[in-house]
């Protein structure tokens, strides 16, 4: 059970040792940490970069002729930083969740619930470590379900993914020049 969701449970590890960092932080400080402010700015920066490393390399993995690596370990990978850094993200924004910084959140928060949709889609069809699928193991009826389903989720999955990051970049620009240039 562990092997197969190694990247969930390392996930969640990750989240848990964040969490107490941001815990003794707001125990020390006696309050939360503003988004604008050294924790909260760092957690926002590493935890986009994390989310755009998630939107950019499994994609680009998939579609390089050089073969890098497995693309179980990349999804594996994908999935990790996938968690991670939206969990960051979600502590930098000091709980507060108003306008465009807020939309920008719930977008992150749709597109970490679409990612375990997909995820159980593509694990329902059998594969290689290289992501190939594998022919004769599942009916030729369950075999197409499972593909329509896939790019059906793919077709919601990705434009959601390309909106969460045109707000993202015009909230940090928004958010850089009013409350970090202007104060
Ligand atoms: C997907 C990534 C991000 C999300 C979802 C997000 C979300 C949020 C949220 C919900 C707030 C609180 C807004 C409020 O006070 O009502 C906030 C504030 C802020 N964010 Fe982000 N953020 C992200 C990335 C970033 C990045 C990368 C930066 C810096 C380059 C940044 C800079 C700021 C600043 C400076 C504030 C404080 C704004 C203020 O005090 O008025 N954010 N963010
Ligand atoms: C910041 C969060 C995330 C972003 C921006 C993101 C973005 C993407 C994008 C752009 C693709 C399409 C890749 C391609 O076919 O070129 C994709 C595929 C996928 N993502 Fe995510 N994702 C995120 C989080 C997650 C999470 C949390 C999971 C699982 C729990 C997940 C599971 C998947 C799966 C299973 C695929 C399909 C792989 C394939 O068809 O080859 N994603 N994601």
């Amino acid at each position: 059970m562990l092997r197969g969701n190694i990247e969930l449970w390392l996930a969640f590890i990750t989240c848990a040792v964040i969490a107490a960092g941001y815990g003794l932080i707001v125990v020390w400080t006696q309050e939360v940490p503003a988004a604008s402010e050294l924790f909260g700015h760092t957690l926002g920066i590493v935890g986009f970069i994390l989310m755009l490393l998630t939107e950019t390399l499994y994609s680009i993995r998939k579609r390089s002729r050089i073969a890098m690596g497995r693309m179980s370990t990349w999804l594996k990978f994908h999935i990790y930083m996938g968690l991670v850094g939206p969990f960051m993200v979600l502590l930098h924004s000091s709980w507060k969740f108003n306008g465009l910084a807020g939309a920008t959140t719930l977008l992150t928060a749709i597109i970490v619930f679409s990612g375990f949709i997909g995820r159980y889609i593509f694990t329902r069809i059998p594969r290689t470590l290289d992501g190939m699928e594998i022919e004769g193991t599942l009916s030729q009826e369950a075999l197409k379900r499972a593909r329509q389903m896939m790019s059906l989720w793919h077709a919601v999955h990705i434009p959601i993914g390309v909106a969460l990051f045109i707000s993202a970049f015009v909230h940090m620009a928004g958010a850089l020049y009013y409350a970090t240039f202007l104060q």
